[in-house]
């Protein structure tokens, strides 16, 4: 009896922080990121490119389970491309952070797809591909879109 009662104890520690004790689902209840204020069509533009992203990172990760080097190299390079394809009023308004986490995206991308050939190594790739996922996370943790009408003056 006392055994089950600590077990009850413990399974509340553990799932109280999360909400899901109260059959809630574990989220915040706030969004403490930063707002981007985009048009719709900035919206579905960045939005359509980062499902592409997604599809990019499958393409590697099989191309890495095949040991083909030439393979991820092709899906790498277009990943870095992400501030290159937004547009320009876009690119002039986002946040500087913003920014940098785009460039830094586009280094190691270019990384990636260079010494997948040059150093035909996957231990290396997936070690490279771990710090690209930073910058998805990295910028994911800190902005959001919101659709509205856009400043027109530089939000810096
Ligand atoms: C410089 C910032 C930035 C980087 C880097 C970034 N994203 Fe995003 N991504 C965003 C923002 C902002 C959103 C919209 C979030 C919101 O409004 O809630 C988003 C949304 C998404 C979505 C949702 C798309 C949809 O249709 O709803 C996916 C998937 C995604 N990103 C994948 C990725 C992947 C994979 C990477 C890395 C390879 C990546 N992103 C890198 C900023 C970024």
């Amino acid at each position: 009896m006392a055994n089950k009662r600590w077990l009850f104890i413990l399974a509340s520690l553990v799932l109280l922080p999360t909400g899901l004790q109260a059959g809630h689902p574990a989220v915040p209840a706030v969004d403490n990121r930063a707002v981007i204020v985009v048009s719709e069509v900035e919206r579905n533009l960045v939005m359509e490119e980062m499902r592409e992203f997604l599809h990019g990172l499958h393409s590697i990760q099989l191309a890495l389970a095949r040991k083909d080097m030439n393979g991820v190299a092709l899906a790498a390079r277009p990943m870095g491309l992400i501030l290159h394809r937004m547009p320009q009023a876009m690119r002039e308004r986002v946040p500087q952070t913003f920014v940098q986490l785009g460039l830094g995206q586009h280094e190691i991308f270019e990384v990636i797809a260079r010494d997948a050939v040059a150093k035909n190594d996957v231990n290396q790739t997936l070690g490279q591909v771990a710090e690209a996922l930073t910058y998805c996370s990295g910028c994911h943790d800190t902005y959001r879109f919101v659709v509205g009408r856009t400043p027109v003056k530089p939000a810096r």
